[in-house]
């Protein structure tokens, strides 16, 4: 057993009052331990659809018609099937664009973290708490950690809060982590760290990540492997600079003329 996130055939349909509109369509990947799969595609692809299936925060007129996910070989979706409130937040770690608006400006980050561990580690006393707190931040290459342990999200920069939500994401030692748009929101500077962070983070504690992202470049800085979805479905899909370098759908190179600086 390999494979840490397997995506098989999964078509997913959201009901609207006329119709009904195909999400996702016969989608198809995996993931391993240590690895990087880039998501990339134009707006409305349906790359955060697939982010959230995964982690069953669908919206409620969304549902799975066909195929399966799997996490360790676990089936975690299926037509019928919801187990992803069992690993959401636990196995599996989130981080979205906004990180401003994912923490609470009333709670410090030490209460954000408190209440990620208690939420998910069965009889976790304070100073294990505490421990397990200044790790994650250190993890995050956070140097004062005790400075932020005690700050409220506005009185952290936006690349901090960043690190932070991303710390709280992995703070319960998931398998697998999302990463929906994450970097998207931060100055170029502050992107390029927080993707060293991901992939020093993927090497040391052999997570995998599902890194969504419209932006090609940084896909191909950060991912070993790399998804291209056009209308719902995987255009086409393999390493990161086969992908890259010898696109085999007129899809994937359009998106590549896109980019000024790609030659
Ligand atoms: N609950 C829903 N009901 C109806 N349509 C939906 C629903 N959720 C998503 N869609 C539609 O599905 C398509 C894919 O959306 P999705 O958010 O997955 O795209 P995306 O690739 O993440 O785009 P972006 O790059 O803009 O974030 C869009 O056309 C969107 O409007
Ligand atoms: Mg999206």
């Amino acid at each position: 057993m390999t494979e840490l996130l397997t995506v098989s055939g999964l078509s997913i349909t959201a009901r609207l009052a006329a119709s009904d509109l195909r999400l996702l369509d016969e989608v198809s990947l995996e993931i391993r331990k240590g690895q990087i799969l880039g998501v990339v595609g134009e707006s409305g692809s349906g790359k955060t659809t697939l982010a959230r299936s995964v982690v069953g925060l669908l919206e409620r007129n969304v549902r799975v018609d066909a195929g399966a996910i799997e996490l360790a070989g676990t089936r975690i979706v299926a037509p019928g099937v919801d187990r992803t409130h069992q690993v959401r937040g636990s196995e599996v770690g989130m981080v979205f664009q906004d990180a401003s608006r994912s923490l609470n400006p009333l709670l410090k980050v030490r209460g954000h973290l408190a209440e990620v561990l208690r939420r998910h580690v069965r009889d976790i006393d304070k100073a294990e708490i505490e421990r397990r707190s200044v790790e994650v931040l250190e993890q995050m290459r956070i140097t004062d950690a005790a400075r932020v342990l005690d700050s409220y999200p506005h009185q952290l920069s936006g690349g901090l809060r960043q690190r932070v939500a991303i710390g709280l994401a992995v703070v319960t030692r998931p398998a697998l982590v999302i990463a929906d748009e994450c970097t998207t929101a931060l100055d170029v500077t502050t992107q390029t760290k927080v993707v060293e962070l991901f992939r020093s983070l993927v090497d040391e504690l052999g997570i995998g990540l599902l890194f969504v992202t419209h932006d090609l470049m940084l896909a191909s800085d950060l991912c070993d492997r790399i998804a291209v979805m056009s209308a719902g479905r995987v255009v086409e899909q393999g390493d990161a600079m086969t992908v890259l370098e010898q696109p085999q759908q007129d899809y994937t190179r359009r998106l590549l003329a896109a980019i000024p600086s790609w030659s």
